[in-house]
């Protein structure tokens, strides 16, 4: 997997921080150099990003400067690690990207689909990529693994997160190259196998 991208998406709670981590462990001892990022944040500019982001006082911000502050958070990520980490043949990690932006700000939130994708292309250039898996979980389970105390974006209430929960499946019937959905409402062991088992299926 050296050179490669992948990704972990889904909605708040559906536990693919664990499996990331997992995935990360596994790489790193097979001997693979590998480059964890995390969305927004990631880097020290793009942490103050996340801040303004996930401030429950900003209760006003307009849904393009949402998109926006994403994707400036993630022109930084690429710019400071994703590429370099690519171009030296790294496996890179990647804990939400570009998905995340096209379920909760498009199909979920709104905006237009290929709008999303224009500010894409000018933030991220060509780095894409190889495989992005998609925890999908109902959200009664989702909520119960939630902490209590929800940040801005978990705070939109149960319409919006079922919107968010189908923005995935969708996305993933409409761009069957590169996703792969991943049944994550069993428990972390059951939930990892079946990752490796997508990852066997879709890498190699
Ligand atoms: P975070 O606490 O990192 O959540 P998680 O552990 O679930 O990744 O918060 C990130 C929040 O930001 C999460 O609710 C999803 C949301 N988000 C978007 O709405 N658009 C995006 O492009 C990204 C990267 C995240």
């Amino acid at each position: 997997m050296r050179g490669r991208f992948l990704v972990v998406e889904g909605p708040d709670g559906s536990g693919k921080t664990t499996q990331y981590r997992r995935l990360s462990d596994l790489a790193r001892a097979n001997g693979l150099e590998v480059c964890e990022v995390r969305e927004p944040g990631g880097t020290r500019i793009g942490e103050r990003v996340r801040d303004i982001l996930l401030d429950t006082d900003h209760e006003e911000m307009a849904l393009r400067t949402e998109m926006m502050l994403y994707m400036a958070s993630r022109a930084q990520l690429v710019a400071e690690k994703l590429k370099p980490c690519l171009d030296r043949g790294a496996l890179v990690l990647a804990d939400r990207y570009v998905t995340s932006t096209l379920v909760y700000q498009g199909r979920a939130g709104g905006l237009p689909r290929d709008e999303i994708m224009d500010v894409a292309k000018a933030a991220c250039g060509d780095v894409w990529p190889d495989l992005v898996l998609m925890y999908d979980v109902d959200e009664q389970t989702a909520a119960s693994r939630l902490n209590p105390l929800l940040d801005r974006m978990e705070s939109k209430g149960s319409a919006f997160h079922a919107k968010v929960r189908q923005g995935y499946l969708d996305e993933a019937r409409d761009e069957p190259s590169y996703n792969v959905v991943i049944d994550a409402s069993a428990d972390p062991e059951t939930v990892y196998a079946r990752t490796l088992d997508a990852l066997e299926a879709r890498l190699t």
